[in-house]
């Protein structure tokens, strides 16, 4: 529901948290994949998907543009195309997620044309699309922008290769322009790509079903355009959500005894588990676990105030800014946090300040924060889901009971969080809102 609330005892900074906690698929794999099923000429299974709001929304997108959508059970997806394929992406879903955007590269390169809402800014930034337009303008597509929409089509109805140089390296246009580029016509040439794990894990899929991309995960990547990939014989399956494991193993340093963070890649995390080493908290690796234990009481006592700067991967994420802040309200010094990537992602402290945390804002993207502080529970209300999952690291190590308003900001990256947090010891309750 969407007015459902977080209630969350809080463990007056206490480690008690005991057990195990699995990560879902990656919220930011899951719906490119779903986005790339537009490049197929038959169907596409894909598993392992998250079962979140952002991931049913886009698979609606792609229900009314014409693709037969099977949700076969709550983590696997079957889609395929049906013959009339529309270009229009339904305002009213598209507006409402900011990762539509995506679709547009496949569409585009698949029918000649796509018409999309502007996707709008969000909480933690402007969020501008000008990387796209400009790239497809360069694959030989005319941008038309009324006062509610773009219109863009490709010139003889077809994109065409082209060398591309991305100013900032934009995860979700390096992965829009591999999907426009494996059916444009030549070749494509990307440069200053994104190098997220994402992209590559996208790139593999994609050239099991007849795609010919190179370079994925490195800066430059080449794509040769061809026909419409196939997926019978290949299905997808999601890639460990990082960053709902690097949560979990922060939610693990702040309140846990001895918590183990199963059906991850630690290969993903280093940036998360270099921080947490540098603050003082010891982190176990496995093949595909990480495990964070702060036994005695004096280890406890001897964590250490860091510096996080946010940086593309693999520098330390900045969907884990607010989560890590959370932590540094819990360790003696001065923390220095620079969000570098977004304009907009320092709000949420005041809502920390509220609690009893001492945070000064020194401009839009940074952040000193003095440990050590006792933090008292709140009405806490999430604005976007990375810092409501920070509010309930928060209210966890909190004292008293705290409410997590807009819960379904929380829902839509990270599937029943508080079934998966009840079972390590957490004492949170989902009330359900009104109708
Ligand atoms: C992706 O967003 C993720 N979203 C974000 O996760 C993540 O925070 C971000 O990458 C950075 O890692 C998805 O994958 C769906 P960017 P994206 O383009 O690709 C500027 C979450 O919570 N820019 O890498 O949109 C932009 O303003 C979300 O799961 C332009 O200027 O981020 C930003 O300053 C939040 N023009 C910078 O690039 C453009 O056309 C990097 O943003 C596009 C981007």
């Amino acid at each position: 529901m969407d007015n459902d609330t977080f209630h969350i005892q809080g463990l007056r900074g206490k480690h008690v948290l005991e057990g195990t906690i699995a990560v879902g698929g990656a919220k930011n794999a899951a719906l490119k994949a779903i986005a790339a099923s537009l490049l197929f000429s038959d169907n596409v299974l894909l598993k392992n998907v998250p079962d979140i709001k952002d991931v049913r929304q886009i698979a609606g997108l792609l229900s009314k543009i014409g693709f037969e959508v099977e949700h076969k059970n709550k983590n696997t997806y079957n889609i395929t195309p049906k013959k009339r394929i529309s270009t229009i992406l339904d305002p009213a879903i598209a507006t409402k997620i900011r990762s539509s955007v995506v679709l547009t590269g496949p569409l585009l390169a698949r029918t000649g044309r796509v018409v999309f809402p502007h996707p709008g800014g969000c909480i933690i930034g402007a969020r501008p699309i000008d990387f796209f337009l400009d790239s497809y303008k360069k694959m030989g597509a005319t941008v038309k922008e009324t006062k509610s929409e773009y219109i863009i089509e490709a010139k003889g109805g077809n994109l065409m290769g082209a060398k591309i140089f991305l100013p900032i390296p934009s995860v979700t246009v390096t992965e829009t322009i591999i999907m426009a580029g494996t059916l444009a016509k030549g070749v494509t040439t990307i440069r200053n790509a994104a190098l997220e794990p994402e992209i590559e894990h996208l790139a593999k899929f994609l050239n099991r079903c007849g795609a010919n991309i190179r370079g994925a995960g490195t800066p430059t990547i080449v794509i040769r355009g061809g026909s419409l990939l196939k997926g019978a014989n290949s299905s997808y399956t999601t890639m460990p959500d990082r960053i709902e494991a690097g949560s979990f193993l922060i939610l693990g340093a702040l309140a846990g005894k001895d918590v183990t963070v199963t059906n991850c890649d630690p290969g993903h995390l280093e940036s998360v588990v270099e921080m947490l080493r540098q603050i003082g908290i010891g982190v176990e690796e496995d093949k595909t676990s990480l495990r964070v234990s702060v036994k005695d009481e004096n280890r406890r006592k001897r964590l250490r105030a860091v510096n996080i700067k946010t940086h593309e991967y693999p520098g330390f994420p900045t969907d884990l800014q607010a989560p890590i802040t959370a932590l540094l309200t819990q360790v003696d010094g001065e923390s220095m946090v620079h969000e570098t990537i977004f304009e907009g992602r320092l709000a949420y402290s005041e809502s920390f300040v509220g609690m009893g945390a001492d945070i000064t804002v020194m401009d839009p993207h940074r952040m000193l924060i003095r440990g050590k502080t006792s933090l008292h529970a709140r009405n806490l209300t999430s604005p976007d889901l990375r810092a409501g999952l920070a509010f309930i690291l928060a209210a966890i190590a909190a004292d008293g009971k705290s409410i997590v308003h807009n819960v379904y900001n929380i829902d839509r990256g990270y599937e029943s969080v508080e079934k998966r947090l009840q079972a390590i010891g957490v004492n949170i309750q989902r009330v359900k809102g009104s109708e």
